[in-house]
């Protein structure tokens, strides 16, 4: 099923901001591009937001040789990049906001409804064909409302979890909110300074191995990014919008269907520290839910947008069963490629491509794996994917190993999803303190449920203190965490 024209339009000016996933300077570049988009409102394409900003802000990280650079993109191109792109892909140098753009490209395989999965072990057969109505939905790209009776009945998951008493941000940015980012350590807000918890996972323990993550979609071309994917023989974990969900069902059990990691990543891509608890419920509920109706199968990992994230936000999500996945920060850079930003027309592809070195460089300097933030919600961002950045990684000496973020952890792909997990208590069973009596958690305060391996200070965003699973456990007070992780392993 289609939207209206209109409601595409907002989908896309939704999604435009939607990829601001790194913080202030991002987010207020997206919003700039987003009010250019509405008011040229000639596109219908969600490959770039507005031709007319691609040269204007290019203030991105260019490095002495981009910024010198005036002739070809050859001449620019850092070590290690393809000269012309793989996979018919256009030259790095055309790759830039407001490029031309092909068709959309629908699923190429349509299950039927009874079909069994084969890459999901255990997994029940896919669910009756979906047909959309709107009255059994809520609108796209909208904070769902929080009084319907779904939502209320989510709500219940939090009984007796103690919910930290941490008031909402004001829109997910440090800057805007200088008491939130005075707290920032103490309430583990990641956007504000790269705190995590142990429960977050944030890299892949082996090192040279690289966690592949797309967010946002199933969007216009993903199925050409599932089709290279398949080549290639690698697996990734979609963190996936709701919204794009039920744009494109069929993209998405077919992302399920191929053994891709499917996860959650919210209806409306708000930043979950500026919401009610309510609304974080409605964002993740919604969420898990269209994907349970259209698979047939729950994840058991999420993905804040924006990777904005804190007690809080963690507490609600752990309590739903939602493990947070985040990429990785090391010696305070994010592992963000920045693709998001071409699209916007921040940085052009040769910038990006110095990015996604410096992560590269990065990488081979850590003594873990680690997690990549890209995105398939745009052509473009597709295209630096599939024609550079992941053969780029494949060509990279030493190499680098690809695969899917709970592969990476050696979780099989069954424990990814609740109704085929063999370790029903996956995945942080010992943080979700429940007391036997149901209390109600909106009013309780206090430590985070989190308490207990992860009770400690916060730990700043890097490879060696972003602990993950068993691998990098701190050794002090988690003997019987780690016994735990052990046996989650399997
Ligand atoms: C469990 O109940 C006790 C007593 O009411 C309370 O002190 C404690 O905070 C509760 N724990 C949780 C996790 O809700
Ligand atoms: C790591 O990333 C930074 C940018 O944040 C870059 O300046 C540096 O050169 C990178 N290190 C390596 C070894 O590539
Ligand atoms: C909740 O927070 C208030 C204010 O910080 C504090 O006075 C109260 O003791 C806390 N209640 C619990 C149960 O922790």
């Amino acid at each position: 099923m289609k939207f209206q024209t209109l409601a595409a339009l907002c989908a896309l000016v939704a999604t435009v901001h939607a990829h601001s996933d790194d913080g202030v300077f991002g987010r207020r570049h997206a919003q700039l591009a987003q009010k250019r988009q509405a008011s040229s409102s000639s596109s219908t394409s969600t490959s770039s937001s507005s031709a007319s900003i691609a040269s204007s802000t290019a203030t991105g990280a260019v490095n002495n040789a981009a910024t010198a650079a005036s002739t070809t993109a050859a001449a620019v191109l850092p070590s290690g990049v393809p000269a012309t792109g793989a996979n018919g892909v256009p030259p790095l140098s055309q790759i830039t906001s407001g490029m031309p753009t092909g068709a959309e490209l629908a699923a190429t395989t349509t299950y039927a409804a009874g079909t069994t999965p084969t890459a999901v072990s255990g997994a029940p057969p896919l669910p009756s064909t979906f047909v959309f109505n709107a009255n059994n939905w809520p609108s796209p790209d909208v904070p769902p409302p929080t009084d319907s009776t779904q939502v209320q009945e989510w709500m219940k998951e939090l009984d007796g979890v103690t919910i930290p008493d941490i008031a909402p941000t004001k829109d997910g940015e440090c800057a805007t909110d200088p008491t939130a980012a005075a707290n920032a350590q103490q309430n583990g807000w990641w956007t504000c300074g790269g705190w995590t918890r142990d429960t977050d996972i944030t890299v892949c323990p082996d090192k040279f191995t690289w966690g592949v993550s797309f967010d946002d979609g199933p969007s216009v071309k993903t199925q050409e990014l599932l089709t290279f994917l398949e080549q290639k023989d690698i697996t990734a974990t979609f963190f996936v919008v709701g919204s794009r969900c039920v744009e494109r069902p069929n993209l998405l059990i077919e992302e399920y269907m191929a053994g891709h990691e499917i996860s959650v990543h919210t209806w409306s891509h708000r930043p979950l520290t500026s919401q009610t608890t309510e609304e974080i419920v409605a964002e993740l509920g919604w969420t898990r839910e269209i994907i349970k109706t259209l698979t047939g199968v729950t994840p058991v990992t999420m993905r804040p947008p924006y990777g904005d994230i804190d007690d809080r936000v963690r507490a609600i999500s752990l309590a739903m069963g939602l493990t947070p996945i985040i990429w990785t920060r090391f010696n305070g850079f994010a592992f963000d490629t920045n693709d998001w930003q071409v699209a916007a027309g921040n940085v052009n592809g040769i910038q990006q491509m110095t990015t996604f070195e410096n992560i590269l460089g990065n990488a081979t300097n850590m003594d873990t794996g680690f997690v990549v933030l890209q995105h398939d919600l745009f052509e473009i961002t597709v295209d630096l994917a599939v024609g550079y950045t992941i053969p780029a990684a494949l060509s990279h000496n030493p190499p680098f190993t690809l695969k899917a973020i709970g592969q990476c952890n050696s979780f099989p792909i069954s424990n990814m999803y609740l109704e085929t997990n063999t370790q029903k208590a996956f995945p942080y069973p010992q943080n979700v303190v429940r007391n036997s009596t149901s209390s109600t958690s909106s009013s309780s305060n206090g430590t985070s449920s989190t308490s207990g391996s992860n009770a400690g200070a916060a730990q700043k965003g890097s490879a060696v203190s972003s602990r993950n699973f068993g691998a990098i456990l701190p050794s002090v007070a988690v003997s019987a965490a780690v016994a735990f992780f052990g046996a989650l392993l399997l």
